[in-house]
């Protein structure tokens, strides 16, 4: 998503201004070409070598250093970040001053800009800095935070710079081709929790990273995204109908509530199979041994596979070794398009890691292995074969 995108970073004087050191890292990271612009203000508080050493590209600061520095850059920038921005630069964006290369740099560019303001909360709330921000949306800047919390000032409130991921979350979703747009996915995530008793239950190892890694993209390419999750440790990402649900039963009462407006569904959710037969609504005492009797679980995907029509239906299925076989069996019982095996034997595979090496296999058995990489590039590229799928069907 960032591969090859030429992004412009305004740096303004900020304490916050360190934390663009990690937002360069991160892009660049991505393969993104970062181009620097700083303020004199933000030169106190980092040095442009540490920008230039990150980015791997010349910073810029002086204006009059070469003839129309401002218009070069410009014309390669596919987005101007401003990251932090004080409140002094967000004025003078809305009035239009062009007083130093950042500025200056500003008004000559016409393209998708995004500004993450850092001030004290005060300034922030200060009538002239609220209507430069009103009057800077109007003209479709998009704005990241700022958040409430801690400020560095000592105060407390809103003014804060966003998290540097959710900084690069929007930069993803500025860039990202909108090509889920019209596409309503229903994506279910982490593990259930059958209860035993009100303190106990039965569960599983998921963490849900791969569900709302597909989410995320999914939401970032467009598409209208409805995740049902059990409980995870994860923050869900935002422009999403996000559904938390515990049991396996909850979990499939919400998505037929979902599925009929559906055009599509992934299943990522580990959905446990069996339940206590009987859960008591007091703890049970100690008492040595206890028997517990268990029933299996409504499986949500098979019932989806009955009722699919158009929709296109991802599976996923996690097994202990690389057995295409078994997984075109469960392809084929639940009635799917697609099914993504991971051998959860394989280190970096899996419940609760952050990569993960699948095979992809179609309803006519095609296979695709794909090597380890981050959740979020397997995430992508089940949504790319999920629009070929969809557009064949
Ligand atoms: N699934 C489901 N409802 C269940 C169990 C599983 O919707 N009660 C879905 C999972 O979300 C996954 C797919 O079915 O997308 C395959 O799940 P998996 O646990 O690998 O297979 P099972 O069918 O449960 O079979 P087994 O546990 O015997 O491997």
């Amino acid at each position: 998503m960032l591969k090859g995108k030429r992004i412009l970073l305004g740096v303004t004087g900020s304490i916050a201004a360190y934390k663009s050191v990690e937002i360069v890292r991160r892009l660049v990271e991505g393969k993104a070409d970062v181009t620097v612009i700083m303020t004199e203000a933000a030169c106190r508080f980092v040095q442009p070598l540490t920008f230039e050493s990150v980015s791997g590209n010349p910073v810029f600061v002086n204006p009059f250093e070469g003839y129309f520095k401002h218009i070069e850059l410009i014309k390669k920038a596919d987005l101007f970040l401003v990251a932090p921005a004080s409140a002094n630069t967000i004025n003078k964006f809305a009035c239009g001053i062009a007083d130093n290369l950042l500025s200056t740099a500003w008004l000559s560019y016409e393209g998708p800009s995004l500004v993450a303001p850092a001030m004290n909360s005060r300034m922030y709330k200060n009538p002239v800095v609220q209507k430069s921000i009103k009057e800077l949306a109007r003209r479709g800047v998009i704005f990241a935070g700022p958040e409430t919390g801690d400020l560095a000032c000592g105060e407390e409130g809103i003014g804060r710079l966003s998290e540097v991921s959710v900084i690069v979350e929007h930069v993803k979703a500025i860039l990202a081709d909108k090509d889920l747009k019209g596409h309503r996915i229903l994506i279910t995530a982490g593990p259930t929790r059958e209860a035993l008793d009100p303190v106990r239950f039965l569960s599983n190892r998921s963490s849900g990273k791969m569900g709302f890694a597909l989410a995320e993209v999914a939401v970032r390419r467009g598409a209208d995204v409805t995740l049902i999750s059990g409980p995870t440790a994860l923050k869900p990402p935002a422009d999403i109908n996000f559904i938390p649900v515990e049991s396996a039963r909850d979990m499939g009462k919400a998505a037929f509530k979902v599925f009929p407006k559906s055009t599509s569904v992934i299943m990522a959710a580990a959905v446990c199979d069996f339940a206590p037969a009987a859960s008591g609504k007091s703890k049970f005492p100690k008492s040595g041994a206890l028997t517990i009797n268990l029933k299996g679980t409504p499986d949500i995907l098979q019932m989806m596979g009955r009722k699919k029509g158009r929709r296109i239906l991802v599976g996923f299925a996690a097994e202990s070794g690389k057995d295409i076989k078994r997984a075109m069996g469960k392809l084929n019982s639940k009635n799917l398009d697609l099914i993504i095996l991971n051998d959860i034997t394989q280190k970096g595979a899996g419940f609760d890691v952050d990569t993960n090496i699948v095979t992809m296999i179609t309803k006519k058995g095609e296979t695709t292995d794909l090597p380890k990489m981050k959740k979020e590039e397997v995430a992508n590229i089940i949504l790319d074969s999920m629009i070929k799928l969809k557009s064949k069907n």
